[in-house]
């Protein structure tokens, strides 16, 4: 029987992970996970309810009543679609303090894992080389410039119609969130060992998904 082959992909924010990860997924017709999804359906629904995200006891309590899934690429909060939602820039300016929690990461990292177990997953996230899946297959490890992730997250909102931001509360709030998630004690975004960096920063996407599909042959796992 054809073992379940795991692929992890890390980065920072706005490096264009995920949509090379999904790219990636299709033409390898694996299952992808996005588990940034999974911490901003978390500081949706913390968020909805008043909580402060920085009240660590509040919020490990709306964890341990709240379901969070994935559902044909689409995630469900309480069982309500929130794929929109959680892309919303007040969701962008609270979620790491969301991940920050250990007791948060502990809960996310046991769904992760065991997603990974039933099938052939290409999960992306800033931990998933390092804890949620060491023993992966592939690992890649995805960036780019702090200015051109900051032009992508700006154009990506603009589109989506938000009018009250600028390049450069873009650029500082993607800087910030560098700084959280490189540094909190448990589990900071670190290229984690025998992990393949791609520079993504003037390449297309489809440059990408080669490069990583041709680093995957040349490994023939
Ligand atoms: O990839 P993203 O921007 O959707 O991630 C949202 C936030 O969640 C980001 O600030 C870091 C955090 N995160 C994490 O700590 N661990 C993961 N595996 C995925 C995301």
């Amino acid at each position: 029987m054809k073992r379940n082959i795991t692929v992890a992909i890390d980065g920072p924010a706005g490096a264009g992970k995920s949509t090379v990860a999904k790219k990636l997924a299709a033409a390898l017709s694996f299952e992808y996970v996005d588990t940034g999804a999974m911490y901003r359906a978390l500081t949706l629904k913390v968020l909805s309810l008043g909580i402060d995200p920085k009240d660590r006891i509040g919020v490990i309590s709306t964890m341990e009543n709240t379901s969070i899934d994935f559902r044909d690429n689409h995630i469900y909060l309480d069982n309500e679609q929130v794929d929109k939602k959680i892309r919303e820039n007040i969701i962008n300016q609270n979620v790491s303090f969301i991940a920050k929690i250990s007791e948060v990461r502990a809960g996310m990292v046991k769904l992760q894992k065991q997603l990974a177990k039933t099938k052939s997953v290409i999960m992306d996230g800033r931990d998933i080389g390092s804890i949620v899946l060491p023993q992966a297959d592939y690992k890649f490890f995805i960036t780019a410039s702090v200015e051109e992730r900051a032009r992508r997250r700006y154009k990506e909102l603009i589109e989506k119609g938000e009018t009250n931001i600028s390049y450069e509360n873009i650029r500082e709030e993607i800087e910030l969130r560098d700084h959280i998630d490189s540094t909190r004690e448990i589990s900071p975004l670190i290229i984690s060992d025998g992990a393949y960096v791609l520079d993504t920063t003037n390449k297309t996407i489809e440059e990408c998904v080669e490069i990583l599909i041709l680093q995957m042959k040349e490994k023939q796992l």
